[in-house]
């Protein structure tokens, strides 16, 4: 499998004699390797994984296609040796590390190469699909067995040690991103943090959270209502729940992202909520929780099959609370298939 990423990779280096690999993400999608500290230094006829001592069993055992060697001195090293005139580079290193890198090699031509980079993470392999896929079903669970657990009186702090524990015991490395758990009027801010804002009857309850499996992410939001919900509380859902099954059902290769964007939104905007949703409808997943492209009035970039994406529109009122409904999707040529399965009706607890 990285055998196939690294012959990619070097048709793309164009003029670039080597690559440097600096984000952590890269570096384990290149090479597989999971730790911190490290580098890849790759020519058309090498590859180099730099790392120091700590790592060098791990980084031997995880990546046969590289040649490990000490990190310190390294690139400089590398660069002379090889007398290195042009080098691609990844715009994320510090400004500090870009200065370093300049007066290592003062003769060499740097080339930003963060766009390739980010366009071949884009499309997944069917094996990347079946980890994130994996994460969706952990997290399926997660939540069915989360639900068993809410009722008034329970801190959202609580609900979310709870789901993070289950999480895990089902097989997943860690969260992909921090759980948000946000009840009442609380679940009107996107991105909360769980509190210790206990759970009352006849609020809204939001539930956003994915997990990591064998490096991949998934994301996933669900909105309940402990007891019965009002009429407010149903129209804002099901005017939800309609703008995201459209939006799901436009998506397949081939579509522009901000027009899939545009279904849902006008969705919302016709039921007078427009003005509420002020985020993205989705973004791409992979090993990093926020990949892309985006599924974004701003985002123009035709959707290529084998994208992982999410779907996730949101009507949020302040002083009175928030709906979101996400599912992560695979897209594919005719659809996209869904691979986030819990139910997306109402639940009342
Ligand atoms: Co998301």
């Amino acid at each position: 499998m990285r055998e196939e990423r690294l012959k990619q990779l070097r048709e793309k280096m164009g003029k670039a004699e080597a690559l440097l690999v600096t984000s952590r993400p890269n570096v384990f999608y290149l090479s597989g390797f999971t730790g911190t500290s490290s580098q890849l230094l790759i020519t058309q006829k090498e590859a180099f994984l730099l790392t120091d001592s700590r790592y060098y069993i791990q980084a031997r055992t995880q990546c046969p296609l590289f040649e490990v060697v000490e990190i310190s001195g390294a690139v400089a090293r590398l660069v002379q040796e090889r007398n290195i005139k042009t080098m691609g580079y990844e715009s994320s290193m510090s400004v500090a590390s870009f200065q370093r890198l300049q007066g290592y090699a003062p003769e060499t031509e740097l080339i930003d190469f963060t766009q390739e980079l980010s366009d071949l993470r884009a499309v997944k392999s069917e094996e990347e699909i079946a980890c994130s896929r994996r994460a969706a079903q952990i997290c399926d669970a997660a939540f069915a067995d989360i639900l068993n657990v809410v009722k008034p009186g329970v801190t959202e702090r609580e609900l979310a040690l709870e789901l993070e524990f289950n999480v895990r015991r089902r097989g997943a490395s860690g969260m992909s991103f921090d759980t948000i758990i946000a009840s009442g009027p609380r679940s009107a801010m996107p991105h909360a943090e769980p509190s210790d804002a206990e759970v009352k009857e006849g609020e809204f309850l939001l539930f956003d959270f994915g997990a990591v499996y064998e490096g991949y992410c998934s994301d996933m939001t669900r909105t309940v209502v402990v007891g019965e919900p009002n009429e407010k509380q149903l129209e804002i859902y099901d005017t939800v729940l309609q703008a995201q099954e459209a939006a799901v059902a436009a998506l397949r290769a081939g579509q522009v992202c901000s027009d899939v964007d545009r279904i849902a939104r006008d969705i919302i905007s016709k039921a007078g909520y427009g003005e509420t949703f002020g985020h993205g409808l989705g973004h791409s997943v992979g090993i990093q929780i926020h990949e892309d492209p985006r599924l974004s009035p701003s985002c123009h970039t035709v959707l290529k099959e084998n994208t992982l994406m999410t779907v996730e529109p949101g009507i949020y009122v302040e002083g009175f609370g928030g709906v979101r409904i996400e599912d992560l999707t695979v897209v594919r040529k005719e659809s996209a298939e869904i691979l986030t399965k819990t139910g997306k009706k109402l639940i009342k607890l």
